[in-house]
């Protein structure tokens, strides 16, 4: 048996209560899924800024009323310490989720994402350590390898953050880390790699690649491919993703106060990436055959190319990641195809 199958037994024979923030967004709902699928206590809180109560309905879809019951929603902001605190109460496992994504974002306004990203961190670090939580996993980025050249990325060796964006997660890491030593809290920061799956919102300015393309493919708009397609990205399905945190918050004491990369260990050029997710279409009978990209210059604050090591997470968390990137696009696709097309 993997080490996530025991977790998993475990869990359902003595379950815990979890927090997760920005459980009304697309990751957050996932693992909200999964742990109330484990028959676990879970209690969430999202300000709705960037998430959807439509996010938390298709959740409450995929359960039994009995483990519904299981869920308390605390609509709340963590820029507010008093919101922390009472969503934090007799919380066994924090999944510190909720920050504000996306690069261009932070560049338009980084003074919005500092508040979220930074100060928001900072509360859920203290209400967290205050609460006497087992353990405190937080959502890290790739992007806090900034321009460091090495390929694949481990985690010891960080370059210049390249986006306001990047700089709140380095922070994130830097401020876990002195909490663990100051205080002797556990914490675990996951450094995802552009996750994707079912629920990534396709709408809005900052939409993630994976989501934007499918819905500009099914609406039968033009596809944007900033630069020349050859840029590549370490693309990880959200299964893995689940399953990361769920190795990460039940983890011993000696994996923990680390960071850790959350992906695949593969390199996948936006060129290829286009074709994968133009062929699932094609599965799932959407007119796209014809469609091609347009390429336009490169966007300010992306890295060339990310690719992670996986190795440290194989080691000391049991990680086996379930999904590479064409088996999580087949297994997405039909999602977005009923959601956008149900979406008026
Ligand atoms: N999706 C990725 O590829 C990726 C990559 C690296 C890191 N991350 C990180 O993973 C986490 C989850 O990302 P996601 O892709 O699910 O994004 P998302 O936007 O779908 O979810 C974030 C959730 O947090 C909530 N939120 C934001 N600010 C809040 C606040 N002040 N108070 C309460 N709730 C707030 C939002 O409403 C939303 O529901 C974020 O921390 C993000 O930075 C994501």
């Amino acid at each position: 048996m993997s080490r996530y199958e025991d977790v998993q037994a475990e869990l359902k024979q003595h379950p815990k209560t979890w927090l997760i923030t920005g459980v009304a967004g697309f990751i957050g709902s996932n693992l909200l899924e999964t742990l109330l699928k484990l028959n676990q206590n879970v209690v969430g809180l999202d300000n709705f800024s960037t998430g959807h109560q439509h996010n938390l309905d298709e959740v409450k879809a995929q359960i039994s009323d009995e483990q519904w019951a299981r869920f308390t929603f605390h609509q709340g902001d963590i820029c507010n310490l008093e919101d922390c605190k009472k969503a934090v109460k007799g919380v066994d496992y924090v999944q510190h989720q909720a920050a504000l994504g996306s690069v261009p974002r932070s560049i338009a306004d980084p003074i919005t994402t500092n508040a979220n990203n930074i100060s928001g961190f900072l509360n859920m670090l203290v209400a967290a350590r205050d609460a006497e939580v087992t353990s405190f996993t937080y959502a890290a980025s790739s992007s806090t390898y900034g321009d460091h050249p090495a390929l694949p990325k481990v985690e010891e060796s960080i370059g210049n953050p390249l986006s306001p964006y990047a700089v709140t997660k380095y922070v994130n890491e830097l401020y876990a880390d002195v909490f663990a030593r100051t205080y002797d809290f556990n914490t675990i920061g996951l450094r995802y790699f552009n996750v994707f799956g079912k629920r990534q919102d396709p709408n809005g300015a900052y939409a993630a690649v994976i989501p934007l393309w499918t819905a500009s493919l099914i609406n039968g708009e033009t596809v944007y491919i900033n630069g020349d397609g050859e840029t590549s990205r370490d693309f990880c399905y959200i299964d893995n993703t689940v399953q990361m945190n769920i190795l990460a918050a039940t983890a011993k004491k000696d994996a923990k106060n680390e960071v850790y990369n959350v992906a695949v260990g593969d390199r996948t050029t936006l060129n290829d990436l286009f074709t994968s997710i133009k062929d699932a279409l094609l599965e799932n009978s959407q007119d796209v055959k014809d469609a091609e990209p347009t390429y336009r210059d490169f966007r300010a604050g992306d890295v060339r190319h990310s690719q992670a090591d996986v190795t440290k997470a194989k080691d000391n968390l049991g990680y086996e990641p379930t999904h590479k990137i064409t088996e999580g696009i087949s297994q997405a696709m039909p999602w977005y195809v009923s959601f956008l097309q149900n979406k008026d």
